[in-house]
């Protein structure tokens, strides 16, 4: 079986002996280990496994690791700065948005690629954005209040840096 070049979370690595028809959630798991990334329906239907591939929020369990190529894939173990948390998981923090928890890495890699695109998204950009991950556990509200943190947030940040 072929190795799979790829580029994930801003460094090249090979994923050894892969079928290429293996979907990209276990090639990150089982190869990679990078187990932040969960397995629910494995159907594209729950949001759990939700990477960004070239920014984009993807299912990873039906995303087939020969698709990928040479485009840049970020899972929850790249979110995070080398100095700081994304602000989106410090808004998670502080909010106390997880439950279980399960759910949360996908909602997180939604919830980034949408700030990355609509910097002030309203509640109804962030429900339509969030609308494919799936939570159990009804933390809805919460994230929904956590996004907004979140892009307040990132709005500060934007503003202190214009003014260095
Ligand atoms: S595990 Fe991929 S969408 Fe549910
Ligand atoms: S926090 Fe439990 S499924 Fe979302």
């Amino acid at each position: 079986m072929p190795d799979f070049n790829l580029s994930v979370n801003g460094e090249r690595v090979v994923a050894r002996n892969v079928a290429p028809d293996t979907p990209l959630l276990w090639v990150l798991r089982d190869t990679l280990g990078l187990v932040g990334t969960k397995f629910g329906c494995g159907l594209a239907q729950c949001g759990a496994c939700t990477v960004q591939i070239d920014g984009e929020p993807m299912r990873s369990c039906v995303y087939p690791v020969s698709a990928v190529g040479d485009k840049a894939i970020t899972t929850i173990e790249g979110l995070a700065s080398e100095v700081s948390l994304h602000p989106l998981q410090q808004a998670w923090i502080d909010l106390d948005v997880p439950q279980c928890g399960y759910c949360q890495a996908g909602q997180l890699m939604s919830a980034a690629a949408l700030l990355a695109k609509n910097p002030q998204p309203s509640d109804a950009d962030i429900d339509a954005a969030m609308a494919g991950n799936y939570c159990r556990c009804a933390t809805y509200n919460r994230i929904r209040a956590a996004v907004h943190t979140a892009a307040e947030t990132l709005q500060k940040q934007g503003g202190d840096r214009e003014t260095v």
